[in-house]
């Protein structure tokens, strides 16, 4: 989950790495490093903690290089400490990584038998004294080039794991080598100006052309251009893709968090999500235009959804409407868990991943395994290009726009609409619905964003109340049928930004143990909007006043019964049944963002955390 950027090809300042850092922060915030290579000579800083840290050094770095790069880490192998910081050197290498070696311990040895002390107890050096030792093997007549290339070559035969690699090589200053296994890359060309990066995001504001590396890649970055190979030195020629991202789209935009931002951004992430895949008069959805064309729907007999965290909840959110569109058994699986269990896949599966980032290693392992069970794989994904997407025979975009924020907002409102859309194209494909019964589904979907927006403008009594439930200890989220996954989503949101235990229950569940928990301390969410499920949730509220509990209801305007019953009361409209979820998930993501915010927590980069978890 680390951010990795570089350049080559056009003299440059620490700052232009710095700068790019910082569009990479949300992967990881631990530690940080830059590297240049200036009159024969390897320039490197680095600092513990967030990036911050890193500016007060970089005057001791060259005012500017032809050669550069730079890392901010999220500690997987060592405590983040600035020996642990990236990148590592090695003799005259310097090696930056993202990732896990898996088999550092063993390399360790070896390259310690070959007489290398380390300085830090990281997987990178140790992967850094390999690569010196295989350069060292090479023949000194050859170009310094050549001989890095064969060296990377005989490396990635030797590591296990994942890893995205930049290497300079103080031999030759004029290239940044890159290599690729499990962990992002994406690579750019401004000029003479040749960018690696570990996300888009770094990238976008010099160029949109980009081209994501695959696995078992490496890559030669030069003024005169790139050139990109497999793991045995075959060229590989890949055109470059024009993203639709700008640098503006990755501005906080006035907002104070990227959080809040992206919660307000809904209104259009949720737009986008619906543009261009519904004919408006027919209430016809493109296959196309969803990116399922290649998927053979007819036969289809069962679905799994494999995903992670808030994803894993927007999976469980659209199972209900999913298997109301398709009459199909839908599974909603933990990927970090499915490989554990017998797996039921088959070619009678269709197997979705969803996952924002398109790089989570658990969802990519899964999703690798539904393959080889002969499902027909789909990934939900919103960075176009992405490993997740890449095993995929079909690849749906949720076009929620960059999502800078750790914790996940619009991606998740648009991952529902996603597999609302598919559902609903499934049906249309397999006549499992009628054009009508379509039509009013989509009629419906089409109004979200407008209610969206209607709602965000009238937020501001969550601010109070999340400030006079702030200093509380755990916090219940309770609902009962799709308001279940929204509670759990919910749940996940306080934790993560407020560091409060909060946890998420089916309403039915709580006498069956978690009411135990509830005395004058306890405050409940219950989201209990006026529909089916409404009446024996309105009894669990009675429960748990009866035992002291606090009540934040959400729940329907105009409902007095329920605001009788309620501490606090949070109003969303009377709506269609498949719009509900979309502004019951609202205020929880308020209240979540409102609490953190009052508690003073790092709302964008909480602790422990990062945006994509790309180890396992
Ligand atoms: C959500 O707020 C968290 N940041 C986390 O649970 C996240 O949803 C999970 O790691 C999955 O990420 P992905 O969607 O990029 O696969």
């Amino acid at each position: 989950m680390c951010g990795v950027i570089g350049y080559v090809g056009e003299a440059q300042d620490a700052d232009f790495l710095f700068d790019g850092l910082k569009r990479l922060e949300y992967r990881g915030y631990d530690s940080a490093g830059v590297a240049m290579i200036a009159d024969g000579e390897v320039y490197v800083q680095r600092a513990e903690g967030k990036l911050k840290n890193l500016k007060a050094k970089l005057r001791h770095m060259p005012e500017s290089a032809f050669v550069g790069m730079g890392h901010t880490r999220w500690a997987t192998h060592g405590k983040p400490t600035e020996l642990n910081a990236h990148p590592h050197t090695s003799r005259k290498i310097v090696v930056l990584h993202n990732g896990i070696v898996e088999n550092f311990r063993s390399i360790r040895e070896q390259v310690t038998g070959f007489g290398y002390a380390f300085q830090s107890e990281t997987d990178t050096e140790a992967a850094a004294h390999l690569l010196d030792h295989l350069f060292q093997q090479q023949d000194s007549q050859k170009p310094a080039a050549d001989r890095m290339e064969k060296a990377i070559q005989l490396l990635m035969k030797e590591l296990e794991g994942s890893y995205a690699f930049g290497i300079l090589c103080l031999e030759d200053p004029s290239v940044l080598f890159v290599v690729k296994m499990g962990s992002p890359v994406v690579l750019g060309r401004k000029g003479n100006l040749s960018l690696m990066a570990s996300g888009m995001t770094a990238l976008v504001e010099h160029t949109q052309d980009l081209l994501m590396m695959e696995d078992k890649e490496y890559a030669l970055l030069r003024a005169e251009g790139i050139s990109l190979y497999q793991a045995d030195g075959t060229p590989v020629d890949r055109p470059f893709k024009r993203v639709p991202w700008t640098s503006a789209m990755i501005e906080k935009g006035g907002f104070k968090h990227f959080m809040l931002k992206e919660i307000h951004d809904q209104p259009t992430s949720l737009g986008e999500t619906l543009t261009g895949r519904v004919d408006r008069n027919t209430g016809l959805l493109s296959l196309e235009e969803l990116g399922i064309q290649g998927l053979d729907l007819k036969e289809i007999e069962n679905i799994h959804i494999i995903a992670c965290g808030t994803s894993f909840y927007a999976g469980m959110l659209a199972r209900y409407a999913m298997e109301e569109a398709l009459g199909l058994p839908v599974m909603v699986e933990l990927a970090s868990e499915y490989r554990y269990k017998t797996n039921t896949c088959s070619s009678a599966s269709l197997a979705i991943a969803i996952s924002q980032s398109g790089e989570t290693a658990d969802t990519l392992q899964a999703i690798k395994l539904a393959k080889e069970r002969g499902a027909q794989c789909l990934a939900l994904v919103n960075v176009p290009g992405s490993s997740i997407g890449h095993v995929c025979a079909a690849e749906s975009l949720m076009r929620a726009g960059p999502e800078i924020g750790v914790a996940s907002t619009k991606a998740f409102t648009a991952q529902v609409l996603s597999l609302m859309l598919i559902s609903l194209a499934t049906a249309q494909q397999t006549q499992r619905m009628t054009a009508a019964e379509i039509l009013a589904k989509t009629d419906a979907l089409f109004r979200v964003p407008r209610y969206v927006e209607s709602f965000l403008t009238q937020t501001e009594s969550l601010e109070s109340i999340a400030n006079k439930y702030k200093n509380n200890t755990s916090i219940l989220f309770i609902g009962r049928g799709p308001h279940y996954p929204v509670a759990l989503e919910g749940a996940l949101k306080l934790k993560e930004l407020s560091y409060i235990h909060a946890e998420g229950y089916a309403a039915g569940e709580l006498k069956h143990g978690p009411i135990a928990l509830v005395d004058e301390n306890m405050v409940v969410v219950c989201i209990c909007p006026r529909d089916a499920y409404r009446d024996k949730t309105l009894s669990n509220i009675e429960e748990i006043r009866s035992r002291g509990g606090k009540i934040i209801s959400i729940g329907t305007v105009g409902d007095t019964e329920l605001k009788s019953i309620s501490d606090e009361m949070i109003e969303i409209p009377e709506v269609e049944a498949w719009v509900v979820p979309f502004l019951t998930t609202l205020p929880a993501q308020l209240f979540a963002y409102w609490v953190a915010v009052h508690k003073g927590t790092d709302v964008d980069q909480p602790r422990n955390l990062a945006k994509s978890v790309t180890v396992e």
